[in-house]
């Protein structure tokens, strides 16, 4: 550990306050607030500059699923950064991308084999999007534009994915492509109410077909869903939810696009959670995060061979498809998913997650008998504890946000970095997590979920 790294030997607190711009960043606040200043990462664990030690409860943020410090990764890195740092996407290629994607289109799903390189997720699924305009205005069908969307879904932060993102809190002061949009409601069993889970999912379905035939099936160009809704508040959906929505997509040849930048490379315990966690095999699927475990940004999108073949060799009518980005397929970006990759399969990390995410939900259970947590959600290493001030309530007030924002302070000074999302408090640790880091994870949220129940009252 470098014990250099001490309060005062940056002066990156002042910098940050005086010149960066940050993610959600409160306007009011501007130049007079600044966030913990991490120095570094070992494992599971996260460090600040004063050497507190902290467990990394969202894997950053859902990347990290080799967690911090491999030195597979950095040599990769460092390799490929002398040999070839860049090359021109739009007249060369490297060899690290062209052995990614091979990897790649080795895990995904039916003909999923094609991949196109991007530089994260917002990136991959506004490429994913536009290769749906670009589809159907190559096949001449330029009406067929709509892009069905779920409330409450994440899609990343470029004009059309903010757009297509339904939590509410994404869009104030924004401008949104609403007019290529239509919101459909979220698969959340708080909506449910006291229908069963079969009469949900038929009501869901069906929602799903009136708004196709409300918009008209020759507008419709895709549909785009994350498997389960991770930012949305790991929203699972009812068994069987996606097969169903893509049997009416075939029917009506609309292109669904599985946004899987948080559930590919791991996280539900598969590459890709599409088909084996969720029985969808998707037209397209987009990803990034776990990808490279956050150690250089990349991200990707796999497409269907039989969607390029309409559009292709003699289909093509002397069309290119124009959307690209300096950095796609960087060698440097690849030759660390490569990395990444390798460490996966030598460390087993599919099958720990399928093991340890038992232990993780079992342990994550337990605290569903605490009288403010109204709900626990979980599939493999993705997490969701939901905090309710009234017992029975389900749908969040002000007073229960307050609680999580106490439940999330609490943790933090006890060493646990939770993601705080309303009411919820997620947790996603990186994919390496032993059973003694999970105990060590839960019992510090039991006990800021027992504190900040009494100090909120
Ligand atoms: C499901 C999903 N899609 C897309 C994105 C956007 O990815 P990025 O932030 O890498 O642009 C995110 C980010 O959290 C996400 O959760």
């Amino acid at each position: 550990m470098d014990t250099s790294l001490r309060p005062n030997a940056y002066p990156a607190t002042e910098n940050a306050r005086k010149h960066l711009l940050m993610p959600a960043e409160e306007m009011s606040k501007l130049g007079t607030e600044v966030r913990p200043l991490l120095t570094h990462g070992e494992g599971v664990y996260l460090f600040d500059e004063s050497g507190r030690r902290y467990i990394d409860g969202p894997a950053g943020m859902w990347c990290t699923q080799i967690g911090y410090g491999r030195q597979e990764i950095a040599k990769a890195i460092a390799d490929q950064a002398m040999k070839l740092s860049y090359n021109s996407p739009w007249y060369t290629i490297n060899s690290p991308s062209s052995e990614l994607a091979a990897r790649i289109a080795e895990k995904t799903p039916g003909d999923l084999n094609r991949i196109f390189f991007t530089t994260g997720g917002s990136t991959a699924v506004d490429t994913a999007l536009r290769f749906t305009e670009f589809y159907n205005n190559v096949l001449g069908r330029p009406e067929k534009k709509k892009i069905i969307v779920r409330k409450n879904g994440y899609h990343g932060s470029t004009q059309l994915t903010a757009s297509c993102s339904g939590r509410e809190g994404n869009w104030p002061n924004f401008d949104i492509a609403n007019d290529r949009i239509k919101f459909i409601s979220s698969p959340d069993k708080r909506h449910r109410g006291t229908r069963s889970e079969a009469a949900f999912l038929q009501d869901l379905v069906e929602e799903f077909e009136s708004t196709i035939d409300e918009i008209g099936p020759d507008k419709v160009a895709a549909f785009l869903a994350e498997p389960l809704l991770a930012s949305g508040g790991v929203v699972i959906p009812p068994r069987g939810y996606h097969a169903r929505i893509k049997a009416i997509c075939e029917s009506h040849d609309i292109i669904y696009i599985s946004d899987e930048v948080v559930t590919a490379f791991g996280r539900c315990g598969e590459w890709f959670a599409s088909e084996k966690v969720f029985g969808v095999v998707p037209d397209i699927i987009t990803f990034a995060k776990g990808l490279t475990s956050g150690y250089v940004p990349m991200g990707g999108l796999a497409i269907s061979e039989r969607l390029l073949a309409r559009i292709s060799g003699e289909a093509a009518n002397g069309s290119y498809f124009t959307n690209g980005y300096t950095y796609t397929g960087h060698p440097v970006s690849s030759a660390a998913a490569l990395a990444n990759m390798d460490v996966i399969e030598n460390d087993g990390l599919l099958e720990h997650v399928r093991k340890v995410g038992v232990y993780f939900a079992e342990r994550l259970a337990g605290l569903a008998t605490l009288p403010s947590i109204w709900d626990v959600r979980t599939a493999g290493l993705i997490g969701c504890v939901e905090c309710i001030t009234e017992p029975g309530r389900t749908f969040a007030d002000e007073s229960d946000k307050r609680l999580t924002g106490v439940v999330d302070r609490l943790c933090f000074e006890r060493g646990l970095v939770v993601r705080p999302i309303a009411n919820m408090c997620v947790l996603s640790p990186p994919l390496t997590i032993n059973r003694q880091e999970i105990d060590e994870m839960c019992d510090i949220l039991r006990s800021a979920i027992m504190d900040a129940t009494t100090e909120t009252q």
